[in-house]
C-alpha cells in the first residue's frame, strides 16, 4: 500500500513536471522576445518613414508650424524596457491624449460611475468639436444616460471642471502631476502652443458655455476652458506617451518608475472609453485595424494600449480628416499586428 502511495506520487510528480516543462515554452511564447519587438519597431519606422499623407493641424496657428517629419515611436513593455525609432526627444503638444488622463484622475478621485452618469461613455458619432453632438444630448442630461463622453471637446472639458481643488492653480497642479507620474518625468506647457490656442479658441469657450447652460459643468466654464487648454498645451515626447500608455497597460502601475498612478481596478473604465471614442468618428475602423484602446490628439501624437502587453505610442504631425495622425495608426497598427497586442485575437494552439 505504502509502496503503491509512493510510486504514484512520483508519477504524479513526474506528470507535473512534464507539464511545467510544456507550458514555459507557451508563456514564453506569449511575451514576445525582446529582438522581436525591436525589429518590429524598426521595421514599421523603416516602412512609414517617407509617407507623406496627411497635414498638420493648423485651426491652432502653432500647431501649423511643427515640422511635419518628425516621427518617433515608443513601445513600452512590462519591465519597463523601452523600444524606440527615430525622433523621441521632440516635444509636441499632447492635445486631446491629455483628456484620458484627466478623465482617469476624475474616475480616480470620483469613482467609475462619476464619469458615466455625469458626462456619458457613449460614442457621439461626430467630430470631436462638435456643437450639433451636444444639441443632441441636451434633452438627455440628467437621465444618467447621456450620448456623451469625456475624450470629446464637451465632455473633456467637462471631466477637467469636475477635478476638485479650492483655486485654479490648485486644479492645475493635480491635473500636471497626475500627467508627470504616468509619464514619470516632470512635464511642462509649452507657452506658444497655450497662447496660440487661447487666442482661438471661441469655438471651445461656446462649447464650454453650452455644457454649463445644459448641467454637465456646475460652475465657472471659463476656468474650465482655460484649464483644458493649458492640459492640451503640455509638451510631450514619444517616450513620455510610450510610458502614458504602458502605465494603462500594466493595471495603472508605471513600469518604468514602479509608481502606482490609477488604481488598478478602474482601468477598464478609461480603456473602455477610449475604445469607444479614442479615434473620434474613426473609432470603429481602428478597433476593426487592432483591437486596442488608443487615444490621438491633433498635435500628432497617439497612444495605444495592448492590456499586459505594452504601450506604444508615436509622433507624426500630419493627420487625416478625422484628426488622426497618418503615420501613427500606420505604424502602431503594423507593430501591434507583428506582436500579437490585439487583445481580440485569441488564437487556441
Ligand atoms: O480643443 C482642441 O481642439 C484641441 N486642444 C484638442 C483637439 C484634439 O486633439 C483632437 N484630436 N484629435
Amino acid at each position: 500500500m505504502k509502496t503503491r502511495t509512493r510510486s504514484f506520487s512520483l508519477g504524479g510528480l513526474l506528470l507535473a513536471l512534464g507539464a511545467v516543462i510544456a507550458t514555459v515554452p507557451l508563456l514564453a511564447a506569449q511575451a514576445p522576445a525582446p529582438a522581436e519587438v525591436q525589429k518590429a519597431v524598426d521595421a514599421a519606422y523603416a516602412q512609414f518613414k517617407n509617407l507623406k499623407e496627411g497635414k498638420n493641424a493648423d485651426y491652432i496657428p502653432a500647431l501649423a508650424k511643427v515640422d511635419p517629419n518628425l516621427f518617433g515611436i515608443a513601445l513600452v513593455t512590462a519591465d519597463g524596457k523601452v523600444y524606440t525609432a527615430g525622433d523621441i526627444k521632440t516635444e509636441v503638444s499632447i492635445q486631446s491624449i491629455s483628456k484620458v488622463f484627466t478623465m482617469a484622475q476624475v474616475i480616480q478621485e470620483q469613482g467609475l460611475d462619476s464619469v458615466s452618469k455625469r458626462i456619458g461613455v457613449d460614442a457621439t458619432g461626430a467630430r470631436f468639436n462638435s456643437i450639433i453632438a451636444i444639441e443632441g444630448v441636451r434633452t438627455v442630461v440628467g437621465t444618467g444616460a447621456p450620448e456623451m463622453n469625456p475624450l470629446v471637446n464637451p465632455g473633456a472639458i467637462s471631466a477637467t471642471s469636475m477635478v476638485s481643488g479650492a483655486t485654479s492653480e490648485a486644479v492645475w497642479k493635480k491635473i500636471i502631476d497626475f500627467h508627470n507620474d504616468a509619464a514619470g518625468r516632470q512635464l511642462t506647457v509649452l507657452q506658444d502652443v497655450y497662447k496660440s490656442e487661447s487666442d482661438t479658441n471661441q469655438r471651445n469657450q461656446a462649447i464650454g458655455a453650452l455644457m454649463l447652460a445644459y448641467g454637465y459643468i456646475k460652475s465657472n466654464w471659463q476656468q474650465a476652458v482655460d484649464l483644458y487648454t493649458r492640459q492640451c498645451s503640455i509638451g510631450v515626447n514619444a517616450k513620455d506617451l510610450g510610458t502614458m500608455a504602458a502605465t494603462l497597460a500594466f493595471a495603472g502601475k508605471n513600469p518604468v518608475t514602479g509608481k502606482q498612478v490609477i488604481d488598478p481596478a478602474k482601468v477598464h473604465g478609461v480603456l473602455a472609453v477610449m475604445a469607444t471614442a479614442g479615434l473620434y468618428d474613426d473609432s470603429g475602423k481602428w478597433l476593426y485595424l487592432t483591437g486596442l484602446p488608443a487615444k490621438s490628439g491633433v498635435g500628432g501624437g497617439i497612444i495605444a494600449v495592448s492590456p499586459g502587453k505594452f504601450g506604444i505610442a508615436v509622433v507624426s504631425p500630419p493627420l487625416d480628416d478625422a484628426g488622426n495622425s497618418v503615420r501613427a495608426q500606420r505604424a502602431i497598427a503594423a507593430i501591434s499586428n507583428s506582436l500579437g497586442g490585439n487583445p481580440y485575437d485569441y488564437r487556441p494552439k
